[in-house]
């Protein structure tokens, strides 16, 4: 099973919380010990953690140790803190839901148990953070299951971004088919745009494909048209980080450009979609809010300087591909394909609230 040899991002074992620093990967394998809130706040915000899923499981988690040392504290004192906390954890990422569904989902649960002391309610906390976990790795499984039917003998797949292993808890949502295609041997070309500026196709999305064993070729993002004009490529499948209620995507910046190109050359563009990004609070792509990151990951590549320090730059984290251009979305429930604004809400409606 490919799912054995993937690399973990998050891991909860004997009560500490380690991430997957990926920030230095390729190179580097060094895993973290989380220990305080703002330890799990700085690792989101730089990245060490990342990817939608990921970034949820991780607020969970964080979450959770952010309060371990409170459990002898009156109940009232526990709860004042864990809401003031999850305020601040969902605050280091605006775009993605996923952190703030997590999030919101252990506040609620909080709110809701009937428990006298603080350490009760910390054992039902933790008990949640680890539900929200293996409840992504079903999910994962799933939409590799339905999405790996879309994969046949000789294609190539074009991803951008990292939503595989590193991304969730186990497998990836975009990359989940094709490791289960994999599994059942079929062969097939994947391409990674390396995903500038950050690089995450390049660092993360490459480094985990050929770990697995995948045939996978890595692109620069300006090579996609030229790739898909030579009909290298036969299908597009990317991760979300934020899905309107009218089926307008939010994923990392480039997307749009490759869904633009697809439709130009006529190829499927499909969106790998747990249910937890799917956000029926937010009408269209005009309302999700984009992260905008910090000038010096356009001027720099990596360490190195590569344009002048004081040159006005634009770094959005994402942009929004606008609905009409997506084939299908592959989720735990199945292809949804469009009216979008009614088979989003019509299949995803037994999710949990926001
Ligand atoms: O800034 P990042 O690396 O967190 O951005 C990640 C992406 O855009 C992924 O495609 C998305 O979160 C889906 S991960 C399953």
């Amino acid at each position: 099973m490919v799912a054995e040899k993937l690399p973990k991002a998050v891991k909860y074992e004997k009560d500490e919380l380690i991430f997957l620093d990926q920030t230095k990967l390729p190179l580097e394998l060094i895993y973290e010990k989380q220990e305080t809130l703002e330890q799990v706040y700085i690792s989101i915000k730089q990245l060490k953690v990342r990817g939608a899923p990921a970034i949820g499981i991780a607020g969970a988690f964080g979450l959770l140790i952010s309060v371990k040392n409170n459990i002898d504290k009156p109940l009232d004192e526990f709860l004042k803190n864990l809401k003031s906390n999850g305020e601040y954890l969902i605050s280091s990422r605006p775009t993605a839901v996923n952190l703030s569904w997590a999030v919101n989902r252990m506040l609620k649960v909080a709110e809701n148990a009937k428990v006298v002391k603080s350490k009760e309610l910390f054992q039902i906390l933790e008990q949640e953070a680890i539900n929200i976990y293996n409840e992504d790795k079903k999910i994962c499984h799933s939409i590799g299951d339905f999405g790996e039917e879309l994969i046949y003998e000789g294609m190539g797949i074009l991803t951008h971004c990292n939503a595989g292993a590193l991304a969730v808890s186990e497998l990836g949502t975009a990359l989940a088919p094709i490791y289960k295609a994999m599994d059942k041997g079929k062969k097939f070309k994947v391409y990674a745009d390396e995903t500038r500026p950050l690089l995450q196709g390049a660092r993360l999305t490459s480094y985990e494909l050929f770990s697995a064993g995948a045939d996978v070729t890595l692109l620069c993002d300006n090579m996609a048209a030229y790739a898909m004009s030579k009909g290298l490529i036969n299908m597009v499948i990317v991760g979300c980080d934020r899905v309107a209620a009218n089926g307008d995507t939010a994923n990392k910046i480039g997307t749009m450009n490759v869904a633009i190109l697809a439709k130009h050359f006529n190829i499927p563009f499909y969106v790998a979609c747990p249910s937890s990004t799917y956000d029926n609070m937010t009408i269209t792509g005009k309302d999700i809010v984009i992260e905008e990151r910090d000038k010096k990951e356009v001027t720099h590549f990596s360490s190195c300087q590569t344009a002048l320090e004081n040159v006005n730059v634009l770094n959005p984290a994402f942009d929004v591909t606008p609905n009409e251009l997506i084939t299908g979305f592959i989720t735990e429930y199945g292809i949804i394909k469009p009216p979008f604004n009614i088979n989003l809400e019509k299949i995803l409606h037994n999710k949990e609230t926001k």
